[in-house]
């Protein structure tokens, strides 16, 4: 029982990363780093679901719910970057909790962000399918249902939302740079769309739209009034998502020591602020009542005369989203890779493409079931899973991080999350707030992921683990002397 709480020392871990400085290669800036962070958040949250959140949940008071998700964000920030700066390797999330809370923890944990990660690839890009398809109808060029909506949607299959995975995928394969420079690219387009919208519409708020602000709640939990903002707290959650991705590419990163904090925290305040500007700009411009609709924002612009941002509006929102993909599906591989480094997956899934140096094996595999995943699942259904997911993600990284200060007090820490003591129980207990108010069939599929992931644990992971394959018979907890001859990279 004593193995599946062994642990690594940070010590140990640090050097893992310094091994394993001949595999995967160091080319990611600070400025590299936020654009990643940026690239991964900025998307559906704030192009789809401010408008759903307004509308029926919080009214113009869609504001205060963007800065209850942003607070709760900033608490599990402050600990990922923690987290981040201290173990630098990939899937750090992952690793890390393997130093804090032991190897079944670490499973559960890494298994857990495939619902981030996996599952969020998969809702944007059904996300996108809808964008483009509508962008496309816009220009005269209707796709048939068929092909473009998932069987419990009417349809045979997404296809689009398949494209996009698979042609995202490639470009994984090919280079972490090459996909950081596009995802910058993206990520500068993406952030001017967002201003030209705040100041080509800024003239037109009228102050009336705010009023009221905090519309009367209609006596069910949730629509409107402070129950309503706490929904819609929930809702736009989705919209802050991503900026953990950061910490996946810490192997990657050229200084992730002080790099990994300023990537993390500094893309998670730019985007919370665009998110209240965005937020207000929009519910000042045009009746909150009216935004029920997939293009929130385009609708926005239309509705104020500005009929020829919309399609720029558009194009932003789907180079966005690509971005947001792109992130995602980078993030996945990482974390499997070091789980097979580990010997938690097979040995196969830890191979490094001898010319590009990627991952290829864990992200070829990622692309094609994310592609399969969003060519025929409901949106609703994903996406809820992956906002219970990632909460659950980040209490786990909020509790660890006290956790190892009392473990490995004197280990280096580049990074220290201030106030830890009210910060990380702040940060566990905002999520468990935020996963209470998700629905009991989201809370059902949770437990059904996991225990799936507890089987491919206790049948394969726990047998072939290298931790606990090198530890002598009767050891007892701490990790073993000769761990790292067998747990280089393959
Ligand atoms: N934060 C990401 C988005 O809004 C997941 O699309």
């Amino acid at each position: 029982m004593n193995a599946l709480f062994a642990r690594k020392t940070i010590a140990q871990l640090q050097s893992e990363a310094d091994e394993q400085e001949h595999g995967l290669r160091r080319a990611l800036s600070a400025f590299n780093l936020m654009t990643l962070g940026i690239g991964a958040i900025i998307g559906a949250g704030i192009f789809v679901l401010t408008g759903v959140a307004a509308a029926q949940y919080a009214g113009p008071a869609v504001v205060l719910s963007f800065m209850l998700g942003g607070v709760a964000c900033a608490f599990a920030g402050l600990c990922y970057a923690e987290m981040a700066s201290t173990v630098p390797i990939a899937g750090s999330a992952y690793t890390y909790s393997y130093a804090t809370m032991g190897e079944l923890f670490a499973w559960i944990i890494g298994w857990d962000l495939c619902l981030e990660y996996a599952f969020g690839a998969t809702t944007v890009a059904i996300g996108w399918s809808g964008y483009v398809v509508s962008f496309l109808k816009s220009l005269g060029l209707a796709l048939p249902q068929a092909l473009t909506h998932a069987p419990a949607e009417g349809g045979l299959l997404n296809l689009p939302a398949a494209l996009i995975v698979l042609a995202v995928t490639a470009l994984l394969v090919v280079g972490v740079k090459e996909s950081a420079n596009v995802t910058s690219a993206i990520v500068v387009v993406k952030v001017l769309v967002v201003l030209a919208f705040l100041a080509a519409c800024a003239p037109f708020i009228h102050a009336s739209n705010w009023h009221p602000f905090v519309p009367r709640n209609s006596g069910a939990f949730g629509h409107y009034g402070w129950s309503g903002i706490l929904r819609g707290a929930g809702v736009v959650f989705f919209a802050y998502i991503g900026f953990d991705a950061v910490s996946t590419a810490a192997q990657e990163a050229k200084n992730p020591q002080r790099d990994m904090p300023i990537g993390i925290l500094g893309s998670l305040v730019v985007c919370t602020l665009l998110y209240i500007a965005v937020a207000l700009v929009i519910t000042g411009i045009v009746s909150y009542t009216t935004l029920n609709v997939p293009d929130p924002i385009a609708v926005g612009v239309d509705a104020v005369g500005l009929t020829w941002l919309a399609p720029i509006i558009k194009i932003g929102a789907i180079l966005g989203l690509t971005s947001v993909i792109l992130v995602m599906l980078m993030g996945q591989p990482r974390i499997f890779f070091s789980m097979a480094n580990d010997g938690l997956l097979p040995p196969g899934a830890a191979k490094i493409h001898p010319r590009f140096r990627t991952p290829y094996v864990t992200t070829m595999i990622t692309g094609a079931v994310v592609a399969v995943a969003a060519a025929l699942l409901p949106i609703g259904v994903v996406g809820e899973l992956v906002s219970i997911g990632t909460l659950l993600a980040f209490a786990l990284v909020c509790a660890g991080v006290p956790v190892l200060r009392l473990l490995d007090p004197d280990a280096k820490r580049p990074f220290r999350t201030p106030a830890v003591w009210l910060v990380a129980p702040l940060g566990v207990a905002s999520s468990l707030a935020l996963m209470a108010g998700l629905p009991l069939d989201t809370w059902l599929r949770l437990v059904v992921w996991m225990a799936i992931g507890l089987a491919i644990y206790f049948f394969y992971g726990r047998k072939h683990s290298k931790l606990r394959l090198a530890r002598p018979p009767n050891a007892s907890n701490g990790p073993p002397e000769t761990a790292r001859g067998v747990g280089g990279m393959k």
